[in-house]
């Protein structure tokens, strides 16, 4: 496989050919998640409830998610790697620019940040400077305090519209991709349609243009109860290797998520 780049997931949009992005936050898994097909690798601050036990992402420092980007860039095989930009690291331009900077130069090729509209300063200031960024909204876990918990979010029509006009708003200030947690399926087909770069969705019905999941969600090794929009991919697969394989063709096929794995 050819390596995945920005230019490859904008053209699979245009031509509506979904893709899927699955978490990874060490070499192994990185490889084998790659060597699968699987279009693009998240190094998400989720590795702080995952990997290190925490109730939320917010404890997860900038130096932890460079040694975990530089792990899965090792493993790589042709993926394209996003990492997040965790808790507090983008809080100033100054901050923004270092913590971006540190996540490339640890392997990553585009970054995600958590907001609405006022992020339109730092992805201007990140994409000027060479570094492609992901908006993630709708639920944004770094502001589970805010949000009083993990809810879904657009709901009512003021809050929906509000969102596409922000995916719209942020598309203008140089944003190169979409992430939408847990929205209703309706509004992740709305904002799909609504912009040109690609929108990935988690929770967000089977019409955005590409899918994500938690690695561990999707192998069924989740402590607690399984999010409502995830699915076990370990049962019926001969292997974890098998499990992402068909992960990532239900993806393809369209055949993930299904209305039910949705709001
Ligand atoms: O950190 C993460 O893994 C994420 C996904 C839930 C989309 O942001």
């Amino acid at each position: 496989m050819s390596n995945i780049t920005l230019h490859t997931l904008t053209k699979l949009k245009q031509s509506g050919e979904k893709f899927s992005v699955l978490t990874a936050y060490d070499a192994t898994f990185a490889h084998i998640i790659s060597s699968v097909g699987v279009e693009m690798i998240l190094v998400g601050d989720s590795l702080g409830m995952v990997l290190q036990g925490h109730d939320s992402t917010l404890p997860v420092t900038l130096d932890e998610m460079v040694y975990h980007t530089t792990a899965v860039a090792r493993g790589n095989k042709g993926s394209m790697i996003m990492a997040d930009l965790p808790f507090m690291s983008y809080a100033t331009d100054e901050q923004c620019m270092h913590s971006a900077g540190k996540l490339m130069q640890a392997g990553a090729h585009i970054i995600k940040i958590e907001g609405g509209a006022w992020l339109d300063r730092s992805i201007r200031l990140l994409a000027d400077r060479g570094v492609p960024v992901c908006a993630h909204l709708g639920l944004t876990p770094q502001a589970v305090n805010k949000l009083g918990g993990y809810r879904v979010q657009g709901k009512d029509s003021a809050s929906a519209q509000q969102m596409i006009e922000d995916a719209r708003h942020l598309e203008q200030a140089g944003a190169s991709m979409i992430l939408l947690e847990c929205v209703p399926s309706i509004l992740g087909a709305e904002i799909s349609r609504n912009v040109d770069i690609p929108v990935i969705g988690i929770g967000a019905g089977p019409d955005t243009d590409a899918q994500v999941l938690v690695m561990h969600d999707m192998l069924g090794i989740t402590p607690g109860r399984r999010p409502r929009f995830s699915r076990n991919f370990m049962e019926g697969a001969s292997s974890i290797e098998d499990a992402f394989r068909q992960y990532h063709a239900a993806v393809k096929d369209g055949s993930f998520p299904n209305q039910s794995e949705g709001f």
